[in-house]
């Protein structure tokens, strides 16, 4: 049986595509190759040249065009936040889900959105609520009740404070620190190691110990 052949949609035997075949794209595959929860995994990109050669062992690559033409479950390996967004959007059809890392702690009273990847060593608390698509990476901490909007993404070893409110499509640079109970607006960048003391209420890039607007 061909490759194609096999990605049909059976309960029995499930099949993922990852769309970003880029770095991102092989970590959140070998986290979801662990969770074992998926016969197949595949993976594809819009970049043709990501779409041949080897990628990690257990995942084939899979043209595009073969990938546009599958219902299975899908998830959107991209760590840019608008590429995420605007690649979600190209697969209305399909089911969008989300992979954990089995070394991951989601605590059980927290919400979770379709699509979201949850990396190794990274926290999610009681109460915590993670908008669609977003990223928790490696060793990022959202503390109890913090709340993200669709499409953020924090980078490896950032720290929410508690009741932290992120609008859509933040990005949470490494190692940035905000503290509990602060506001972020849609469309901020926080560049990395930044202290968030204060409310980040405009669009843009913010950076420094305490955060100030770069751009
Ligand atoms: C903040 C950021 C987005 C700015 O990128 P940029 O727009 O390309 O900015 P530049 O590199 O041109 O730097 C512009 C200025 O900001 C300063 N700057 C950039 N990043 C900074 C940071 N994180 N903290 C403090 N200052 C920073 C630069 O030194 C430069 O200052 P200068 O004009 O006095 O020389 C980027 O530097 C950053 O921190 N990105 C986050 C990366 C990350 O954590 N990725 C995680 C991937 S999983």
């Amino acid at each position: 049986m061909t490759l194609t052949h096999s990605l049909r949609s059976d309960p029995a035997s499930p099949v993922l595509l990852l769309f970003g075949a880029g770095g991102h794209g092989r970590v959140v595959a070998d986290a979801a190759l662990l969770t074992k929860s998926w016969s197949t995994i595949v993976v594809s990109d819009r970049d043709p040249a990501r779409c041949v050669g080897p990628f990690l062992q257990g995942v084939d690559r899979i043209d595009l065009a073969i990938a546009r033409s599958l219902t299975v479950s899908v998830h959107i390996a991209i760590g840019d936040n608008a590429a995420r967004e605007w690649e979600a959007s190209c697969f209305p059809t399909c089911h969008l889900v989300s992979v954990l890392h089995p070394f991951a702690s989601v605590s059980q009273f927290s919400q979770l959105g379709a699509g979201c990847f949850v990396a190794a060593g990274a926290v999610l608390a009681t109460g915590a609520q993670v908008g669609m698509a977003c990223i928790v990476n490696h060793g990022a901490v959202v503390d109890h009740d913090a709340q993200l909007g669709a499409f953020c993404h924090v980078a490896p070893l950032a720290t929410l404070g508690g009741e932290v409110i992120l609008g859509q499509r933040v990005m949470v640079g490494a190692g940035v620190n905000i503290l509990p109970g602060m506001r972020v607006t849609d469309d901020v960048v926080i560049g990395a190691g930044a202290v968030v003391r204060s409310d980040l209420l405009e669009p843009g890039t913010y950076v420094g110990v305490p955060a100030r607007r770069l751009k």
